[in-house]
């Protein structure tokens, strides 16, 4: 090549891309120990990194423009870089060795949509990162790490779901994780029936905002007053044991342990073809987290409402964090064209908001 030396060879770089996620059901069960269902969506963030010499890491994103930062000098920011010093962060204090780097982002997970983007921004970066400097890490390691990010650097007391579905998901099929084990049943889907919508409301949230924290204490307040370790160890039979809470904490457990049997039961219906008992699962699911769990808002209410109206959708939900985000809806196959233009219609005529129909 003109103009370069043989000591000066092509800097090496390694990309990764991690797609976004989509939880079918059981909201809000991850960091009670309990049980999900999510599955890849086509939107994907890629990583991809460039080994460099010094201490200073100089980030770009193509969304959000450049910054940087030294590396053994990380800070919160509250800005996305948190993601990649979280990540320089815990992978040194956990001894791996890293030299400084050069990275590249670029994502069309819309941020704050319930869709994972930050858990794809943190799988994508530490795959690159394994790569670029030979760290001995499984994904299932990476996964715990990405949780650690949010947790520790962050800020945001999420669980293990968005990390493991963005290392393990694919798509056609759900991962049926217990979060507690981290066992993974692979579920194959039936999209020769079916098609599953995914609608972002345009209401963004973030989940270092107080609400999702706030619902971690409660569930954790509630597992001290019944006198157990985690949400797990409880069953719908023994819901009767909830009456001696306080009505909220009360309430916050119901959620839990009711959508942990609706992930069991949708399980089941799935593998039965029982679609119009999978969108019953949905709708219930919905229900739960918009009156006991308190995490919707009413443009997704609406929105899932809009769902309900529609004969060729079995069943629609809040999907992921809440205080905003998407909708998941199953519907029968190839009705989207016909179905989904309507509702988005409708919810802007109410809200002066357009969603927006990112899959299929
Ligand atoms: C966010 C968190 C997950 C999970 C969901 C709610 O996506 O990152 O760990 O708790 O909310 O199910």
């Amino acid at each position: 090549m003109p103009g370069r030396k043989d000591k000066d060879p092509m800097p090496q770089t390694f990309q990764f891309t991690a797609h976004g996620r989509v939880n079918l059901i059981g909201e809000h069960t991850d960091y009670n120990d309990g049980w999900v269902l999510p599955t890849a969506i086509p939107q994907k963030t890629l990583v991809r990194i460039t080994p460099t010499n010094g201490r200073e890491i100089r980030c770009e994103s193509k969304q959000e423009g450049a910054r940087s930062f030294i590396l053994g000098e990380e800070r919160n920011t509250k800005s996305w870089i948190d993601y990649i010093q979280g990540a320089t962060k815990i992978l040194a204090d956990s001894g791996q060795q890293l030299q400084a780097f050069e990275l590249y982002v670029e994502s069309d997970v819309p941020v704050g949509s319930g869709l994972s983007s930050s858990a794809a921004l943190e799988i994508a970066l530490l795959k690159s990162l394994r790569s670029a400097f030979q760290l001995q890490l499984r994904d299932e390691e990476l996964a715990r790490i990405g949780q650690r990010i949010e947790n520790e650097f962050v800020g945001a007391k999420v669980g293990i779901m968005d990390q493991m579905a963005c290392a393990f998901a694919s798509f056609g099929e759900a991962l049926y994780l217990d979060t507690k084990t981290l066992e993974i049943e692979r579920l194959k889907l039936p999209l020769d029936e079916a098609e599953l919508l995914v609608i972002n409301s345009g209401v963004s949230h973030r989940n270092s905002d107080g609400g999702y924290n706030q619902r971690r204490s409660e569930c954790e307040a509630a597992c001290s007053a019944l006198n157990i370790k985690s949400l797990r160890e409880m069953q719908t039979s023994d819901l009767a044991n909830l009456e001696a809470l306080p009505e909220i904490l009360k309430r916050r457990a119901r959620h839990v342990i009711t959508e942990n049997q609706r992930v069991h039961d949708a399980v089941k219906a799935f593998k039965a073809k029982d679609l119009p008992r999978v969108g019953e699962l949905f709708f219930a699911s919905h229900a739960s987290m918009r009156d006991d769990y308190a995490v919707s808002v009413p443009e997704i209410d609406f929105l899932v409402e809009l769902c309900r109206a529609q004969k060729s959708i079995f069943g629609a939900r809040l999907t992921g964090g809440g205080f905003g985000g998407s909708i998941v809806a199953l519907a029968k196959l190839g009705t989207h064209r016909e179905v989904v233009p309507p509702i988005l219609a409708e919810y802007e005529k109410k809200w002066g908001i357009s969603a927006k129909l990112l899959s299929p």
